[in-house]
């Protein structure tokens, strides 16, 4: 009878364990169905963080290894658009928000340095290291790779602010961009024939006819041998494309949001100055070097004043030598 009982109190004991085990397993197992069904990426993991608190919307920029590179006097491009937000009127939250896109390994190290939200971009295999000279190869290849991952982050439902990281912002756009519209990209200037379109700063946002304007841009890369994703954007806008999708545009003013191409008259105004119409990245640092010490100058005296001229922007175009960063 006592050996039958420990017998038995052991066969209990062990179906105890197993059935425990089994629970386990079960869980073990739900955990995994729901992760392969969200599955949560380096991507996703990144907007999540850039986008917390701020409806759903992130601001993005793309760097490669030429942007944190010194070009001289200890200055990187990526540290002067930093400072930037440092410098503006109400810019210093929105660093929060900031996602930052690296195109090869020494950006991303140097991003995480900084504790921003990073993603390395997936790249195929391609060299981004490099300096992308205005309309090189690399500098075309390089942006359809972001037009790419803007198209990701666009299903994942984010909404975008894109920036170049040699546009200085000196205010807060978030006030001034318009949510109502699926668009709103800035132009190099204002109004003279035609849109001239500027891929360098626009917001978007999230919704079927957008995702659909994305995929179609990207497709069109095939076909579009040798040119860069800004005039291929222009003529899908010229070609009424934005309109058959019923997708509504708004273009950003100079006034506010400008650049190099077209000085803004109002200090009072100024959202963001971009170093566009120049070539380089060492001459657009020079210059927005500038850009700020003038900022700095106005947030003093509240005087409106011209901008230092882009000198080394304006001789960009012309020089035969090209420093080699
Ligand atoms: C989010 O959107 C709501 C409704 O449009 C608005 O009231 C709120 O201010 C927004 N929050 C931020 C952080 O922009
Ligand atoms: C925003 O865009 C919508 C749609 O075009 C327009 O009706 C509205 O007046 C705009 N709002 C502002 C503040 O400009
Ligand atoms: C977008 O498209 C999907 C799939 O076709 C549809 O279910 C959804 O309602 C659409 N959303 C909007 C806002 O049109
Ligand atoms: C390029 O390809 C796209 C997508 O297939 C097509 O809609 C467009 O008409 C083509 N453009 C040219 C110039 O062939
Ligand atoms: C380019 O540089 C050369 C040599 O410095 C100069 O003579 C020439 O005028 C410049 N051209 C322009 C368009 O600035």
């Amino acid at each position: 009878m006592r050996n039958n009982f420990s017998g038995s109190l052991a066969v209990a004991v062990a179906l105890l364990f197993i059935g425990v085990l089994y629970i386990f397993n079960l869980q073990n197992y739900a955990n995994t169905l729901r992760s392969t069904e969200y599955p949560v990426d380096d991507l996703e993991a990144a907007l999540r963080k850039a986008a917390a608190g701020n409806n759903k919307t992130v601001i993005i920029t793309m760097v490669n290894k030429a942007y944190v590179e010194d070009v001289g006097r200890g200055r990187t491009m990526l540290d002067l658009f930093l400072e930037s937000f440092w410098e503006g009127q109400g810019t210093r939250p929105l660093l929060d928000h900031l996602m930052v896109v690296t195109a090869d390994q020494t950006a991303y190290d140097r991003c995480r340095f900084k504790r921003l939200h990073c993603y390395k971009m997936e790249t195929d295999g391609l060299d981004l290291e490099e300096e992308k000279i205005f309309m090189s190869k690399g500098f075309i290849e390089m942006m359809w790779q972001r037009t790419r991952l803007l198209l990701d982050v666009l299903r994942r439902g984010y909404h975008v602010i894109f920036t170049d990281t040699d546009v200085m912002w000196l205010r807060n756009p978030l006030s001034q961009l318009n949510v109502s519209l699926d668009m709103q990209i800035s132009v190099d200037s204002t109004f003279r024939g035609g849109h001239l379109i500027n891929t360098g700063f626009y917001h978007v946002r999230s919704n079927n006819k957008t995702i659909s304007l994305f995929r179609q841009w990207y497709d069109m890369r095939l076909n579009s041998t040798g040119m860069k994703e800004q005039d291929v954007l222009k003529n899908l806008l010229d070609s009424g494309y934005f309109d058959q999708l019923g997708l509504s545009v708004g273009l950003l003013n100079t006034n506010e949001f400008s650049g190099f191409c077209q000085d803004s008259s109002d200090m009072g105004a100024v959202t963001t100055v971009h170093a566009n119409c120049c070539r380089h990245i060492s001459a657009k640092v020079f210059d927005l070097t500038r850009v700020l010490r003038d900022w700095k100058r106005y947030k003093a005296s509240h005087v409106n004043s011209k901008w230092s001229p882009h000198v080394m922007c304006g001789r960009s175009w012309n020089d035969t030598y090209i420093p080699n960063l």
